[in-house]
């Protein structure tokens, strides 16, 4: 059957001027057979592919689509299949802060991690982010039914992080258990510090700590996926706080690779001028995973060119 996939102008905030192509990129790793046409339209912009009726729950949980019609000639159909998330979207587009992942990118790189995973699916599924910022991949994990873990040094981020989930929760009045404590001794810096919140048969977890020694504060803890937006280094601009993370990422491949589970993936976003690609691989593959040929480019500004990067783990 012929169907029209709307794209989210929302997505146009992620991937700029690439949005198609990124949006086809996700499309046919899904779909690999669904040979899509760009339908261009000031305001309603389709990918048109061919693909059977049950490849719809898929198509809609697709991080660029934002409705679903079917074509018969000239008329168009809206189509009822939707993503099912299970918390409300607030949980996830609620938050603005700076140095946020865009929300459509962050889904983008939790379906990739999902799609090119081969661990028998466990339900929840659980996911790692070992520089989790304020948690939007946690959030997105939440609203996909899964577990999630995260990982940042930043001491603040905990204490944000909880007073959106609770403000979110109240607001929506969504069940949940919150519980705070510390995974073993605290560290310096607050180190082990967590908060974690359940509903009901999932739970995510933001916890301060340093990505390059994820071990003590997950004990022994292994992930199907791994996913995470790599700090962005930007050349040039070493006295403001932005770096290179060539190093810390050097520091963090060995750690990371060990905690993803035989037939695992992660995926990581980053600035493909700093690390340049071939660094970023050779970091990862020297840490005994396999390049995924899936790639995103997209231009975000002169000094931003991002990418996906994505690596298995043989099982
Ligand atoms: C691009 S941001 C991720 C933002 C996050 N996805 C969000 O939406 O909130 C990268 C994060 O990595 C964190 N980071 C950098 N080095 C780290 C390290 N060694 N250990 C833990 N976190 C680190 C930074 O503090 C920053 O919050």
């Amino acid at each position: 059957m012929r169907f029209d996939l709307l794209v989210d102008p929302r997505a146009d905030g992620a991937y700029f001027a690439d949005t198609l192509s990124v949006a086809r990129a996700e499309l046919l790793l899904h779909a690999p057979t669904c040979e899509p046409a760009v339908i261009e339209h000031p305001m309603f912009t389709r990918l048109r592919v061919d693909a059977p009726r049950e490849a719809l729950p898929t198509l809609a949980r697709l991080s660029f689509v934002q409705g679903i019609f079917a074509v018969d000639g000239e008329h168009l159909t809206v189509e009822s299949a939707e993503p099912a998330h299970r918390l409300p979207a607030a949980l996830v587009y609620g938050a603005k802060y700076r140095g946020k992942t865009h929300e459509i990118l962050t889904l983008l790189a939790l379906n990739v991690a999902r799609a090119t995973c081969t661990v028998p699916v466990e339900t929840p599924l659980k996911v790692l982010d070992p520089m989790a910022g304020r948690g939007t991949t946690l959030l997105w994990a939440a609203r996909l039914g899964w577990s999630a873990t995260g990982i940042e040094r930043q001491t603040g981020a905990v204490a944000d992080f909880q007073r959106h989930v609770k403000k979110q929760c109240k607001l929506h009045r969504i069940k949940h258990k919150e519980t705070r404590g510390t995974v073993g001794r605290k560290g310096r810096g607050g180190a082990g510090a967590f908060a974690r919140y359940r509903f009901e048969d999932q739970a995510i977890r933001l916890i301060t700590g340093d990505a390059r020694a994820t071990q003590p504060l997950l004990q022994g803890e292994r992930f199907p996926l791994i996913v995470s937006d790599l700090p962005y280094g930007i050349q040039h601009k070493r006295d403001d706080g932005w770096r290179d993370p060539t190093a810390t990422l050097r520091a963090c491949a060995p750690d990371w690779a060990a905690r993803l589970a035989p037939g695992g993936s992660m995926v990581l976003s980053f600035n493909a001028f700093l690390p340049k690609r071939e660094v970023l691989v050779r970091l990862f593959t020297e840490a005994g995973l396999q390049l995924h040929p899936f790639r995103a480019p997209h231009r975000m500004s002169e000094s931003i060119l991002r990418d996906l990067a994505v690596f298995t783990k043989p099982a």
